[in-house]
């Protein structure tokens, strides 16, 4: 978890999100698809995978009620639905790359009748989000994935008002994650899998801890604080239904993409 304090200047958020050009054009085509569609559909058991990171996050955010809160790659929309509980004479405002997903965010604060709840789709990196408008940005693992990570960090302290925060959480590097590296050593069919690089777009992309620093101070924000966090990340009821849906993600779907069928069925019984 990367947990961070930032100084900006001070305005009201925005009302009226206009819709913004798209600069992580890849990543957009990622999300905004059948992987954006899938999160939409499953929203429900990627809540409760990382329930105990988002209450980590949570915790470091230490929202107050009258604040205002920016929710970078909201997905779905648990943490801005949280944020809005938290800030009751404040607001939230959740973006994200994903319309399905966006979709699905404002359904469910709908249903939940929050009111101080927003959502649009937008780009994080380059949207003009009001200067200095919100007390606290947040961010539960949508902060990954920027082709570029210091304009997008610049783009948050911009939005930023003074003394206000910016709390994320990222992946640390593979070799701290047993779940994922236990799926990409059942996956790798005899294959030397390449270790993703810290840093870049991806899972990986706050893994790398000086550069996060670097970046962030040269964005603007003082006093950062990282710290590691680890916790269980529950994907099923029991193996089989972790098994099912594990197979139906992206992520698995790219580990599998160059083994033939045989090959496709054997890493898939290992
Ligand atoms: C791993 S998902 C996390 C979603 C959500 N925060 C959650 O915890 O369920 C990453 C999200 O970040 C979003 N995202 C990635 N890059 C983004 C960008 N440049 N601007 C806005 N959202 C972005 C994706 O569309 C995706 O929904």
């Amino acid at each position: 978890m990367t947990s961070v304090s930032s100084v900006s200047k001070g305005q009201r958020p925005e009302t009226d999100v206009m819709a913004t050009p798209i600069a992580n054009v890849e990543m957009a085509a990622a999300w905004d698809g059948e992987e954006g569609e899938g999160w939409a559909r499953e929203w429900e058991r990627y809540d409760r995978s990382i329930r105990r990171y988002h209450d980590r996050l949570f915790a470091a955010a230490a929202i107050a009620p009258s604040e205002y809160v920016l929710d970078i790659g909201c997905g779905t929309g648990e943490s801005t639905r949280a944020a809005g509980r938290a800030a009751p004479r404040g607001a939230a405002l959740g973006v994200d790359l994903s319309t399905a997903m966006i979709e699905s965010a404002r359904e469910l604060a709908g249903a939940e009748g929050l009111l101080n709840v927003s959502f649009e789709r937008t780009d994080a990196q380059v949207h003009p989000f009001n200067a200095g408008a919100y007390d606290v940005v947040i961010s539960r693992f949508g902060a990954m994935f920027f082709l570029d990570r210091r304009a997008a960090f610049r783009n948050m302290w911009r939005a930023s008002r003074a003394g206000g925060r910016l709390v994320m959480l990222g992946w640390q590097e593979l070799r701290r994650n047993e779940w994922l590296q236990g799926m990409r050593a059942a996956l790798s069919a005899g294959r030397d899998l390449p270790s993703p690089a810290l840093g870049s777009p991806g899972p990986f992309g706050l893994a790398d801890r000086d550069g996060v620093e670097r970046d962030l101070v040269s964005a603007g924000f003082e006093r950062v604080e990282i710290s590691g966090v680890e916790e269980l990340v529950c994907e099923g009821a029991d193996a089989e239904d972790a098994y099912r849906f594990l197979c139906s993600t992206g992520m698995v779907r790219g580990l599998l993409q160059d083994l033939d069928g045989s090959r496709r069925a054997a890493a898939l019984s290992s």
